[in-house]
């Protein structure tokens, strides 16, 4: 199949609408992607043909709702490479799944004299609940720092790690505010050499979206996805995770569905992964994710990366071409995927994001909740167009003629 954005964006409902007469330009996947037609029947298919609940009912629609909800595991597992399809845990997004981990496996066994080990560049999803262990659990959390060049400096990682006190590494495959892809399989190689039994998770919240991605591979213990951010749904996200970890673990939330037997004194959990999907879970999401994997894959991940590894150098290239504009992120296209965030000389980023609207055009504007990173940039806020499959070169001209827009209005 040709890799044709126009053709694909036809298959977005969203994307054919209209903002005061003009095209939307959609620059924020980052924060949200769209969601194609198929996703949207699987989700119709549910709710018109098979609603009822699930891992309980003994009638017909129930059980086959049941099989589509476990067959929509599966195809998760499938589409990262995760090892085991019973390693999967649907939750109700990323930040969700690295709670789990957070209080389920970190805050029971790291604590004074340990060490955690995350990034500069991380969002508040794979930062706040380590920062929050680590207060309760006097241990301590260790932050890599970023180079010049925006990418994570690995001499100072082997520095952090070297007196092997690090337990835990947590790190995002790719940031949402740089596009840095990190280099996580070499970061989790260090970790292991300096301590063999380092428990490791990766955020993949921007990563699994954007090319395909092998966690058999990677050989972590935790990998988390989000739905929204895949062409999925919103309310469904996943903890892929080795099976030995999760037998570790006990569950984070308590209800229905998690138990095998309950008395007054005494219950036993159920296995995992349904040990850690208390009560009734997101099914029409979970139909909706499946058909996300099966669009996604029928289009090629390789080919999306590829797409947008070209697109993203034209408009970084465009942007650092404009007077005026800084881009925050690495250069090499190799090393960075579809977000791009930038500051315009003279010009608030809110004041951009609406001026660009006006054009059209969605993109983010704020901290990006990596408030620690903007500390390191020295920034409050930037800017962000962030790109996916149904972008293309069309969309590059509405976001400059934003840009210039504003800096007329703005920077005199
Ligand atoms: C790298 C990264 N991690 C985690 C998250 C949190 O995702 P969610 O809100 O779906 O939990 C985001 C969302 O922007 C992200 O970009």
């Amino acid at each position: 199949m040709s890799f044709d954005p126009a053709t694909l964006r036809k298959e977005f409902p969203t994307l054919q609408r209209e903002v005061d007469g003009r095209r939307l330009v959609y620059l924020d996947s980052a924060a949200s992607s769209q969601t194609p037609q198929p996703v949207l029947d699987a989700m119709a298919e549910y709710y018109e043909q098979l609603r009822s609940n699930v891992e309980r009912g003994v009638y017909r629609i129930s059980e086959v709702a049941t099989g589509r909800y476990e067959q929509a595991r599966e195809r998760l597992a499938r589409f990262v490479g995760a090892p085991a399809t019973d390693g999967v845990v649907f939750t109700k997004n990323v930040t969700e799944a690295i709670n789990l981990v957070a209080y389920s496996w970190v805050r029971r066994r790291l604590g004074p004299g340990d060490a955690l080990l995350i990034t500069g560049m991380e969002h508040h999803a794979n930062f706040v609940p380590w920062w929050h262990a680590a207060q309760d659990q006097g241990f301590e959390l260790r932050v890599v720092p970023i180079t010049d060049g925006y990418e994570l400096d690995l001499d100072a990682a082997r520095a952090l790690l070297a007196d092997g006190r690090v337990r835990f590494l947590a790190v995002a495959h790719v940031s949402n505010v740089l596009g840095t892809i990190n280099p996580v399989d070499a970061l989790i190689a260090m970790a292991r050499e300096a301590n063999p039994d380092v428990v490791t998770l990766v955020d993949g919240a921007q990563a699994a979206p954007h090319f395909p991605v092998d966690v058999a591979a990677l050989d972590c213990d935790f990998y988390g996805v989000t739905g929204h951010k895949m062409c999925g749904p919103t309310g469904i996200g996943a903890l892929i995770a080795k099976p030995e970890r999760l037998e570790e673990m006990p569950p984070f939330l308590t209800g229905g569905s998690m138990i095998l037997d309950v008395s007054v004194d005494e219950v036993t959990w159920n296995h995992p992964p349904h040990r850690f999907e208390a009560a009734t879970p997101p099914i029409a999401e979970a139909f909706g994710l499946e058909a996300a994997c099966d669009y996604l894959d029928a289009v090629g991940m390789e080919q999306i990366r590829t797409h947008e590894r070209d697109l993203v150098t034209t408009f970084v290239d465009a942007l650092r071409a404009t007077e005026g504009v800084t881009v925050y992120g690495p250069l090499d296209a190799e090393h960075r995927s579809g977000a791009i965030s930038f500051a315009v000389d003279g010009v608030h980023p809110h004041d951009l994001g609406a001026m660009l609207d006006g054009y059209g055009v969605c993109i983010r504007v704020g901290h990006h909740c990596a408030k620690p990173l903007m500390r390191t940039l020295g920034v409050n806020a930037t800017a962000r167009a962030s790109l996916y499959l149904y972008n293309d070169t069309d969309d590059l001209a509405p976001l400059l003629d934003g840009i210039a827009a504003a800096r007329s209005l703005f920077a005199r």
